[in-house]
Protein backbone atom coordinates (compact mmCIF):
# COMPACT_ATOMS: atom_id res chain seq x y z
CA UNK A 1 0.00 0.00 0.00
CA UNK A 2 1.02 3.09 -1.36
CA UNK A 3 2.25 5.38 2.41
CA UNK A 4 -0.13 8.72 2.32
CA UNK A 5 2.93 10.88 2.68
CA UNK A 6 4.37 9.61 -0.79
CA UNK A 7 4.24 13.22 -2.50
CA UNK A 8 6.25 14.67 0.30
CA UNK A 9 9.61 14.10 -0.82
CA UNK A 10 8.77 15.39 -4.52
CA UNK A 11 6.60 18.26 -3.17
CA UNK A 12 9.10 20.73 -5.00
CA UNK A 13 10.08 19.22 -7.71
CA UNK A 14 6.08 18.72 -8.69
CA UNK A 15 5.89 22.20 -9.13
CA UNK A 16 8.24 22.04 -12.29
CA UNK A 17 5.65 19.89 -13.71
CA UNK A 18 4.74 21.25 -16.18
CA UNK A 19 8.48 20.78 -18.45
CA UNK A 20 6.39 17.25 -18.98
CA UNK A 21 4.95 16.78 -22.44
CA UNK A 22 2.02 14.55 -20.76
CA UNK A 23 1.14 17.75 -18.05
CA UNK A 24 1.57 20.44 -20.91
CA UNK A 25 -1.69 18.53 -22.37
CA UNK A 26 -3.53 17.93 -19.46
CA UNK A 27 -2.97 21.81 -18.86
CA UNK A 28 -4.35 22.86 -21.74
CA UNK A 29 -7.39 20.67 -21.50
CA UNK A 30 -8.37 21.84 -17.54
CA UNK A 31 -8.08 25.14 -19.01
CA UNK A 32 -10.74 24.37 -21.69
CA UNK A 33 -12.78 22.01 -19.24
CA UNK A 34 -12.39 25.18 -16.57
CA UNK A 35 -13.65 27.75 -19.47
CA UNK A 36 -13.69 31.59 -18.28
CA UNK A 37 -14.60 31.67 -14.59
CA UNK A 38 -16.68 34.20 -12.38
CA UNK A 39 -15.07 36.38 -9.44
CA UNK A 40 -18.42 34.51 -8.01
CA UNK A 41 -17.26 31.05 -8.38
CA UNK A 42 -16.19 29.14 -5.45
CA UNK A 43 -13.84 26.42 -6.56
CA UNK A 44 -12.68 23.08 -4.43
CA UNK A 45 -9.85 21.11 -5.54
CA UNK A 46 -9.47 17.63 -4.34
CA UNK A 47 -5.89 16.30 -4.01
CA UNK A 48 -5.34 19.40 -5.65
CA UNK A 49 -1.14 19.40 -4.10
CA UNK A 50 0.43 22.49 -4.32
CA UNK A 51 -2.14 23.91 -6.49
CA UNK A 52 -1.18 23.27 -10.38
CA UNK A 53 -4.79 24.05 -11.27
CA UNK A 54 -6.19 25.88 -8.65
CA UNK A 55 -3.51 28.61 -10.23
CA UNK A 56 -4.71 28.10 -13.22
CA UNK A 57 -8.77 28.68 -11.85
CA UNK A 58 -7.37 31.48 -10.21
CA UNK A 59 -5.95 32.95 -13.44
CA UNK A 60 -9.42 32.31 -15.64
CA UNK A 61 -11.03 34.43 -12.86
CA UNK A 62 -12.05 32.25 -9.96
CA UNK A 63 -12.74 33.84 -7.44
CA UNK A 64 -11.68 31.22 -4.14
CA UNK A 65 -9.98 28.43 -4.39
CA UNK A 66 -10.07 25.85 -1.55
CA UNK A 67 -7.24 23.07 -2.61
CA UNK A 68 -7.33 20.08 -0.12
CA UNK A 69 -4.53 17.68 0.04
CA UNK A 70 -3.00 14.84 2.14
CA UNK A 71 0.68 15.68 2.27
CA UNK A 72 1.60 18.51 3.95
CA UNK A 73 4.41 19.24 1.59
CA UNK A 74 2.08 19.55 -1.33
CA UNK A 75 0.45 22.01 0.63
CA UNK A 76 3.23 24.10 2.03
CA UNK A 77 5.03 23.89 -1.91
CA UNK A 78 1.66 25.54 -3.24
CA UNK A 79 1.49 28.25 -0.17
CA UNK A 80 5.39 28.98 -0.91
CA UNK A 81 4.19 29.60 -4.33
CA UNK A 82 1.53 32.24 -3.37
CA UNK A 83 4.29 33.79 -1.10
CA UNK A 84 6.49 33.99 -4.11
CA UNK A 85 3.77 35.62 -6.77
CA UNK A 86 3.17 38.27 -3.94
CA UNK A 87 -0.52 37.64 -3.76
CA UNK A 88 -1.95 37.91 -0.20
CA UNK A 89 -5.45 37.74 -0.63
CA UNK A 90 -5.50 34.18 0.22
CA UNK A 91 -7.65 33.44 -3.08
CA UNK A 92 -6.24 29.85 -3.05
CA UNK A 93 -6.24 28.38 0.70
CA UNK A 94 -4.65 25.10 1.21
CA UNK A 95 -6.33 22.85 3.51
CA UNK A 96 -4.56 19.35 4.85
CA UNK A 97 -7.10 16.38 4.93
CA UNK A 98 -7.69 12.74 3.85
CA UNK A 99 -10.19 13.47 0.68
CA UNK A 100 -11.57 9.69 0.77
CA UNK A 101 -13.22 10.54 4.24
CA UNK A 102 -15.93 13.38 5.24
CA UNK A 103 -14.11 17.07 4.86
CA UNK A 104 -13.86 19.15 7.73
CA UNK A 105 -16.79 20.55 8.65
CA UNK A 106 -16.05 24.42 7.36
CA UNK A 107 -15.66 23.04 4.04
CA UNK A 108 -18.24 20.33 4.36
CA UNK A 109 -20.71 23.17 5.08
CA UNK A 110 -19.51 25.29 2.14
CA UNK A 111 -21.31 24.64 -1.32
CA UNK A 112 -19.07 24.50 -4.87
CA UNK A 113 -19.64 26.02 -8.15
CA UNK A 114 -16.74 24.04 -9.26
CA UNK A 115 -14.96 20.95 -7.83
CA UNK A 116 -11.91 19.29 -9.21
CA UNK A 117 -10.49 16.14 -8.84
CA UNK A 118 -7.01 15.92 -10.85
CA UNK A 119 -5.36 12.75 -10.59
CA UNK A 120 -6.93 11.77 -7.22
CA UNK A 121 -9.66 8.99 -8.00
CA UNK A 122 -6.21 7.41 -9.40
CA UNK A 123 -5.28 6.90 -5.43
CA UNK A 124 -8.33 5.25 -3.90
CA UNK A 125 -6.83 2.20 -2.81
CA UNK A 126 -9.94 0.85 -2.73
CA UNK A 127 -14.23 0.75 -4.19
CA UNK A 128 -14.39 2.01 -0.46
CA UNK A 129 -12.24 4.99 -1.43
CA UNK A 130 -13.28 5.86 -4.18
CA UNK A 131 -16.70 5.80 -3.19
CA UNK A 132 -15.54 8.09 -0.25
CA UNK A 133 -14.04 10.36 -3.11
CA UNK A 134 -17.19 10.64 -4.96
CA UNK A 135 -19.45 11.22 -2.18
CA UNK A 136 -17.03 14.38 -0.88
CA UNK A 137 -17.39 15.45 -4.16
CA UNK A 138 -21.23 15.21 -4.97
CA UNK A 139 -21.72 16.74 -1.53
CA UNK A 140 -19.58 19.68 -2.47
CA UNK A 141 -21.05 20.72 -5.21
CA UNK A 142 -24.33 22.98 -5.93
CA UNK A 143 -26.99 21.89 -7.99
CA UNK A 144 -25.96 22.57 -11.66
CA UNK A 145 -22.26 22.75 -10.10
CA UNK A 146 -19.22 21.82 -12.62
CA UNK A 147 -17.03 18.11 -12.28
CA UNK A 148 -13.58 19.02 -13.55
CA UNK A 149 -11.51 15.70 -13.23
CA UNK A 150 -8.41 14.50 -14.58
CA UNK A 151 -7.99 10.41 -14.64
CA UNK A 152 -6.08 8.11 -15.74
CA UNK A 153 -7.90 5.77 -18.70
CA UNK A 154 -5.50 3.70 -19.82
CA UNK A 155 -2.44 1.44 -18.09
CA UNK A 156 -1.03 -0.35 -20.88
CA UNK A 157 -0.82 2.03 -23.90
CA UNK A 158 2.83 0.82 -26.16
CA UNK A 159 4.13 4.34 -25.88
CA UNK A 160 3.78 4.53 -22.07
CA UNK A 161 6.37 1.86 -21.70
CA UNK A 162 8.67 3.78 -23.49
CA UNK A 163 7.83 7.11 -22.07
CA UNK A 164 7.22 8.75 -25.57
CA UNK A 165 5.38 11.49 -23.78
CA UNK A 166 7.95 11.67 -20.29
CA UNK A 167 5.53 9.15 -18.44
CA UNK A 168 5.82 5.55 -17.43
CA UNK A 169 3.51 3.18 -15.97
CA UNK A 170 5.09 -0.03 -14.65
CA UNK A 171 4.80 -2.67 -12.21
CA UNK A 172 0.94 -3.61 -12.36
CA UNK A 173 -0.44 -5.69 -9.54
CA UNK A 174 -4.11 -6.62 -9.27
CA UNK A 175 -6.12 -5.33 -6.44
CA UNK A 176 -8.19 -8.34 -6.43
CA UNK A 177 -9.48 -7.10 -2.40
CA UNK A 178 -10.78 -4.06 -1.99
CA UNK A 179 -11.12 -3.53 -5.90
CA UNK A 180 -11.35 -4.81 -8.83
CA UNK A 181 -8.51 -2.36 -9.61
CA UNK A 182 -4.92 -1.65 -10.16
CA UNK A 183 -1.54 -0.71 -8.08
CA UNK A 184 1.29 0.35 -10.41
CA UNK A 185 4.24 3.25 -10.74
CA UNK A 186 4.20 6.36 -12.12
CA UNK A 187 8.08 7.48 -13.08
CA UNK A 188 9.10 10.46 -15.09
CA UNK A 189 11.61 12.97 -14.49
CA UNK A 190 12.10 16.66 -13.41
CA UNK A 191 14.38 18.87 -13.21
CA UNK A 192 16.66 15.55 -14.08
CA UNK A 193 15.84 14.20 -11.36
CA UNK A 194 13.98 10.69 -11.61
CA UNK A 195 10.64 10.81 -9.55
CA UNK A 196 8.39 7.38 -8.89
CA UNK A 197 5.12 7.48 -7.21
CA UNK A 198 2.87 4.29 -6.67
CA UNK A 199 -1.09 4.78 -7.89
CA UNK A 200 -4.14 2.71 -7.63
CA UNK A 201 -6.81 3.00 -10.32
CA UNK A 202 -10.25 1.27 -9.51
CA UNK A 203 -11.58 -0.17 -13.34
CA UNK A 204 -14.78 1.72 -12.29
CA UNK A 205 -12.80 4.81 -12.81
CA UNK A 206 -10.64 3.43 -15.44
CA UNK A 207 -13.77 2.31 -17.68
CA UNK A 208 -15.38 5.53 -17.11
CA UNK A 209 -18.14 3.26 -15.25
CA UNK A 210 -20.13 6.58 -13.15
CA UNK A 211 -22.60 4.16 -11.51
CA UNK A 212 -21.66 5.32 -8.50
CA UNK A 213 -21.92 9.24 -8.82
CA UNK A 214 -24.71 8.97 -10.50
CA UNK A 215 -26.47 7.26 -7.61
CA UNK A 216 -25.19 10.42 -5.65
CA UNK A 217 -27.32 13.12 -8.44
CA UNK A 218 -24.32 13.61 -10.62
CA UNK A 219 -24.60 13.46 -14.42
CA UNK A 220 -24.01 15.54 -17.74
CA UNK A 221 -20.61 13.23 -18.78
CA UNK A 222 -18.70 14.23 -21.57
CA UNK A 223 -14.48 14.25 -21.86
CA UNK A 224 -12.90 17.41 -23.34
CA UNK A 225 -11.93 16.78 -27.13
CA UNK A 226 -8.30 15.86 -27.46
CA UNK A 227 -8.28 16.46 -31.52
CA UNK A 228 -9.45 20.33 -30.93
CA UNK A 229 -7.36 20.90 -28.01
CA UNK A 230 -4.29 23.43 -29.08
CA UNK A 231 -1.12 21.52 -27.89
CA UNK A 232 -2.49 18.64 -29.89
CA UNK A 233 -2.83 20.76 -33.32
CA UNK A 234 0.09 22.08 -32.81
CA UNK A 235 2.25 18.72 -33.58
CA UNK A 236 -0.95 15.99 -34.31
CA UNK A 237 2.12 13.52 -35.69
CA UNK A 238 3.58 13.76 -32.18
CA UNK A 239 0.46 13.69 -30.22
CA UNK A 240 -0.90 10.72 -32.97
CA UNK A 241 -0.48 7.88 -30.45
CA UNK A 242 -1.94 9.50 -27.16
CA UNK A 243 -5.11 10.42 -29.28
CA UNK A 244 -5.60 7.20 -30.16
CA UNK A 245 -5.08 5.21 -26.77
CA UNK A 246 -4.94 7.96 -24.41
CA UNK A 247 -3.24 7.35 -20.87
CA UNK A 248 -5.50 9.90 -19.30
CA UNK A 249 -8.81 12.51 -20.17
CA UNK A 250 -10.24 15.21 -18.74
CA UNK A 251 -14.20 14.51 -17.92
CA UNK A 252 -16.08 17.11 -17.04
CA UNK A 253 -19.92 16.61 -15.49
CA UNK A 254 -22.14 18.20 -13.09
CA UNK A 255 -24.67 18.10 -9.93
CA UNK A 256 -28.10 17.95 -11.62
CA UNK A 257 -30.70 20.21 -10.71
CA UNK A 258 -30.47 23.55 -10.00
C1 LIG B 1 -0.62 13.27 -9.01
S1 LIG B 1 -0.82 14.42 -7.69
C2 LIG B 1 -1.87 15.61 -8.48
C3 LIG B 1 -1.89 16.95 -7.79
C4 LIG B 1 -2.82 17.96 -8.46
N1 LIG B 1 -4.20 17.51 -8.46
C5 LIG B 1 -2.36 18.22 -9.87
O1 LIG B 1 -3.03 17.79 -10.82
O2 LIG B 1 -1.31 18.88 -10.02
C6 LIG B 1 -1.98 13.58 -6.62
C7 LIG B 1 -2.26 14.35 -5.35
O3 LIG B 1 -3.29 13.66 -4.64
C8 LIG B 1 -2.98 13.72 -3.26
N2 LIG B 1 -3.69 12.64 -2.56
C9 LIG B 1 -3.55 11.30 -2.73
N3 LIG B 1 -4.39 10.63 -1.92
C10 LIG B 1 -5.08 11.57 -1.22
C11 LIG B 1 -6.09 11.52 -0.23
N4 LIG B 1 -6.57 10.33 0.20
N5 LIG B 1 -6.57 12.67 0.28
C12 LIG B 1 -6.09 13.87 -0.16
N6 LIG B 1 -5.13 13.99 -1.10
C13 LIG B 1 -4.64 12.86 -1.64
C14 LIG B 1 -1.47 13.59 -3.22
O4 LIG B 1 -0.91 14.01 -1.98
C15 LIG B 1 -1.07 14.45 -4.41
O5 LIG B 1 -0.86 15.78 -4.05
Amino acid sequence: MAPRSQYDPIATQYTSYTTVPDMRLEASLVRTALGPCQPTDIILDLGGGSGLHARTAVDLGAGRVDVVDISPEMLLAGRQIEESLGRTDRRIRYIHSDVTKPLPPHLAEQKYDVVMANWVLDHAESMDDLIGMWRNIASALKPGGRFVNVRVRCLRAGYLTRGKYGVVFSDFEEIVTGGPGWRYNVSFRLDGVPVVFEATSMEATLGLDHSIPESMGMGGWGIVPLEEDEVVKGDREYWADHVGEPSFVVVVGRKLGG
